[in-house]
């Protein structure tokens, strides 16, 4: 037994989980990861944890709190939960809606539950999302240098933002939010809630639904069809995964329980789909056909994050700009390409 300290990752399989896991065992975290494995391709990031020998896998259900229980005891003394497990699409909580719920908001309860009755001193963060603030109609939107854009909020959404949840998955994650946040109210939880806007990076097996930057990547990659829903002027801004987990750190080292934190790419890391696929274009060397269909209910035409709360209180800033993140992101794809069309012929 050492003395490190020990961090239970719940969806540690999952993109942002498996970086996570290696993130926090390379600075000497003793580091468990609980994952049901249903998202498809995770069980790639599972093989690749259980050989990387630092981090211990133990598979389970966050709807079944026995399942928490059996993880916490097996990890003991757990210092640090990253709560990350989630049904991620906004499409699948359409067609249905209860396992959405169940996983989301019955889920991040039962996680709060288990961080009660196991390690109530814990550090806990909640990896959230921007959808929480639902469809921002009442942002006037302008069309600027062939994207979108907020007419009159240049830095983009803070946490000041009032919350409108749109969609089962808005709901869910949202209702998750709040409880996370009132946790650390009502029973005095180490509690942090991160609204992540698009995160973006190496192994993510990202699909049509839910991982765009990911999934446009495999597709261009693989030769798949390429389908833009809306006009692609959309906006987003893109946050490298490994920038999230150094707010995730800080955190956990001296943030100030019940905050809330919006993290994304921010103003400097904002991109139009038409301008990732041109830029996909530019690393492969060669066209990427598409094809338009119809707006998607409540797809914003803009979206970016404004940090400016996690700067001031945290010293938080993104570092890796697009072109980077998508050149890494391109290499890891290229490099992997035949597991990611395995997974996904599976
Ligand atoms: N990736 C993004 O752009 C983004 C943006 C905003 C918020 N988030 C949030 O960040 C978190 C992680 O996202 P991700 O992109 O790594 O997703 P992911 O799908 O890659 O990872 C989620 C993991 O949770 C696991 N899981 C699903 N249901 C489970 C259950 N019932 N019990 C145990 N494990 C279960 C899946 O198998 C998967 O490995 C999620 O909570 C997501 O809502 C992600």
């Amino acid at each position: 037994m050492t003395n490190a300290k020990s961090m239970l990752i719940t969806g540690g399989a999952g993109f942002i989980g498996c970086h996570a896991a290696t993130h926090y065992a390379e600075r000497g975290w003793r580091v468990t990861v609980f994952d049901d494995l249903s998202r498809r391709g995770s069980d790639i990031n599972w093989d690749h944890l259980q050989r990387h020998g630092d981090v211990r896998c133990v598979r389970g259900d966050v709807r079944q709190p026995g399942d928490l229980d059996r993880a916490f005891v097996k990890t003991g003394g757990v210092d640090a939960v990253l709560h990350l497990a989630a049904q991620v699409a906004v499409t699948t909580s359409v067609t249905d809606p209860r396992h959405d719920f169940e996983v989301n908001a019955l889920g991040t309860f039962n996680v709060l539950e288990a961080v009660r009755r196991h390690a109530p001193g814990a550090g806990f963060v909640y990896a959230s999302t921007n959808k929480v603030y639902g469809g921002l109609e009442h942002h006037d939107v302008i069309e600027r240098d062939g994207r979108y854009d907020f007419a009159a909020l240049p830095n983009g959404v803070s946490e000041a933002e009032p919350l409108d949840f749109h969609s089962p998955y808005g709901c869910s994650k949202g209702a998750a939010d709040q409880y996370v946040r009132d946790y650390s109210r009502i029973y005095g939880l180490r509690s942090f809630v991160v609204r992540q806007s698009c995160i973006y990076g190496t192994r993510q097996f990202g699909v049509e639904d839910q991982g765009w930057v990911a999934w446009f990547t495999i597709a261009s990659v693989l030769g798949l069809p390429t389908s833009i829903y809306g006009d692609g002027k959309q906006v987003r801004d893109l946050l490298w995964v490994e920038d999230l987990l150094g707010l995730y750190d800080l955190c956990l080292e001296r943030g100030r329980p019940g905050s809330i934190y919006n993290a994304g790419g921010g103003p400097a890391n904002r991109a139009s789909v038409l301008q990732v696929l041109a830029e996909l274009e530019h690393q492969l060397g060669r066209p990427v056909p598409r094809t338009f269909d119809d707006w998607r209910p409540g797809d914003q035409r803009v979206f970016y994050s404004d940090n400016q709360k996690a700067a001031d209180e945290l010293g938080w800033a993104p570092r890796t700009g697009v072109a980077d993140g998508m050149a890494q992101l391109f290499a890891w794809v290229n490099e992997h390409a035949t597991a990611i069309a395995r997974a996904r012929a599976a």
